[in-house]
């Protein structure tokens, strides 16, 4: 059975970081809810917790509060922040608002030798982001880390192999909070490791076998990271059992259909239906302005062309579906629903009309995970670090009426923009970058007459979540060169324009 780490959940903004950072040192985790019950603890059968933080404070009414019980099942615990007091408060210890609040950067100094920091410098600096603090330690607890606000930074029960801590190892501002948990996870909890790519590869695709046996499955593959790596995985467990069904809306980027076809029919031999259905997206598009109405329209017809494809292979029993852990997660997650801002019509809303069991060999991993699968594969850079690019294409980058004549605008205007990232190296250190077309008129001059034509505007951003966003830096020479090349070779804009908006307030997309 595979070794793993059971992440309780109480409500961080961090959560997720900490099993992705448990991951990167090779050991598998999961987060669960702070509310899971014991005996689900322990029928998983972890080899360490650790309760993350959360923004609560553990004596207010309503906070969250685990069971006890997995105190006392003999598995080491790390307690951050949040988890730290509810641990010390839960073994007996006390816990208050801080006279003195930390926030930030901090200094710890070791008090006392432990496992926890070996191998690490005297002092250190750490990331500290809650008002409470631990005042008295639970019996058998001693100080390991002293900061300056607080004699508790990091306390253990060598014996219990419990430790908790008051700040965050798992963010980079604790630039020692690695090789923290690598001690917890290797030498408190006795980890062998060995979670890796090679080996997720080797355990999917022994699990896609077994769940699909002689059946066909059909995979919708749109070109993007999680499609074109859920594919190629299921391909290289199930072969040509496997159809993927690619349906080209015609609000694709340029060229993107044929680059599709290439690289997964030609070059990696997967069986592509490609579905040439621009005639359709427009016709259902025409006279529509409305953003949510266009994603509406497209979503819709989306799926209806894809269960009229999906439906012509008789005997198909499964569909693939490239779900990752986040989404998973999102769903059993103990934070309230998050708002919705924009209607996100993907492949969702799929399952409800055909008759098919999911395949969704990704539930489990992370995006970076997901990257690493891919290059494990064979995928190309090109394919694993492309920019996500939104379900409703090009639709959403034109405002106001989708036609044919502004998609063929904007699709060579965003080419050039692409090729001249690519080329300066500046693709990869932007998170997503495209243009949109402004489908308004200015004035401009071109040789000795006046030009009246539309305006593009170029969006690029850098983010870590995409749920903020800061507008890209990139160099004048190359924006001067990306807006000459427009005007120049795109016939119908005359007017470039850099966005520089961060998000919030304004989004990423223009529509
Ligand atoms: P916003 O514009 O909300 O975008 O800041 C955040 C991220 O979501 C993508 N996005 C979409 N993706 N369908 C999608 O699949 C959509 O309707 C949609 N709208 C926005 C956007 O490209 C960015 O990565």
């Amino acid at each position: 059975m595979q070794e793993s780490l059971l992440v309780l959940d109480f409500g961080s903004q961090y959560t997720q970081l900490i099993a992705r950072r448990v991951r990167e040192l090779n050991v598998y985790s999961e987060i669960l809810p702070f509310s899971v019950p014991v005996d689900e603890i322990k029928r998983l059968a972890p080899k360490g917790l650790i309760l993350s933080g959360g923004p609560q404070s553990v004596y207010d009414r309503g906070a969250p509060q685990g069971d006890p019980g997995i105190l006392e099942l003999g598995i080491p615990v790390l307690g951050i922040c949040y988890g730290m007091h509810w641990m010390c408060r839960a073994l007996g210890g006390k816990v208050a608002a801080s006279a003195k609040r930390e926030y930030g950067h901090a200094e710890i100094s070791p008090q006392h030798e432990s496992i926890f920091f070996r191998g690490l410098s005297e002092k250190g600096k750490v990331w500290m982001s809650h008002g409470d603090r631990v005042e008295a330690l639970p019996e058998g607890f001693q100080s390991i880390a002293a900061s300056d606000n607080s004699p508790f930074a990091a306390v253990e029960h060598p014996d219990k192999k419990m430790v908790c801590i008051q700040f965050h190892p798992e963010v980079s501002h604790t630039p020692q909070g690695k090789p923290m948990l690598r001690n917890f996870l290797y030498e408190i909890c006795g980890f062998r490791g060995g979670w890796t790519s090679a080996r997720f590869i080797e355990e999917a695709v022994e699990a896609i076998r077994k769940k699909v046996g002689g059946g066909a499955v059909v995979c919708g593959l749109s070109g993007g990271v999680d499609s074109s790596v859920a594919a190629t995985l299921i391909h290289r467990a199930v072969g040509d059992q496997l159809q993927c069904i690619f349906v080209d809306t015609g609000l694709l980027r340029l060229d993107e259909g044929d680059v599709v076809m290439e690289t997964f029919a030609e070059k990696l031999r997967l069986k592509v239906h490609r579905v040439d259905a621009g005639e359709r997206f427009f016709a259902a598009l025409s006279g529509v302005e409305d953003p949510e109405e266009k994603r509406r329209i497209i979503g819709g017809l989306f799926i209806e062309i894809f269960a009229e494809e999906a439906r012509k292979f008789k005997d198909a029993k499964f569909l693939a579906q490239g779900t990752l852990y986040p989404d998973v997660i999102e769903s059993t997650s103990v934070k309230g629903p998050s708002a919705v801002i924009k209607t996100h019509h993907n492949v969702g809303g799929l399952p409800e009309v055909l008759p098919f069991e999911l395949v969704e060999p990704l539930r489990f991993l992370f995006k970076d995970e997901v990257r690493r699968a891919g290059l494990e594969l064979g995928l190309s850079e090109e394919i694993i670090w492309r920019h996500p690019f939104p379900g409703p294409g090009l639709a959403v980058r034109i405002l106001g009426e989708v036609t044919p004549e502004h998609v063929a605008v904007l699709q060579r205007a965003d080419d050039i923009f692409i090729s001249e990232l690519r080329a300066e190296g500046h693709y990869r250190g932007t998170a997503q970058a495209f243009a949109v077309l402004l489908p308004v008129r200015s004035v401009g001059v071109m040789g000795d007459g006046r030009s009246y034509e539309n305006v593009v505007a170029l969006r690029a951003v850098t983010t870590e979540d995409f749920m903020t966003a800061d507008w890209a830096r990139l160099p004048d020479a190359l924006l001067n060169r990306v807006a000459t090349r427009i005007v120049n070779e795109v016939k119908g804009v005359n007017r470039v324009a850099y966005d520089v908006t961060t998000k919030p307030p304004a989004t990423i997309e223009w529509e």
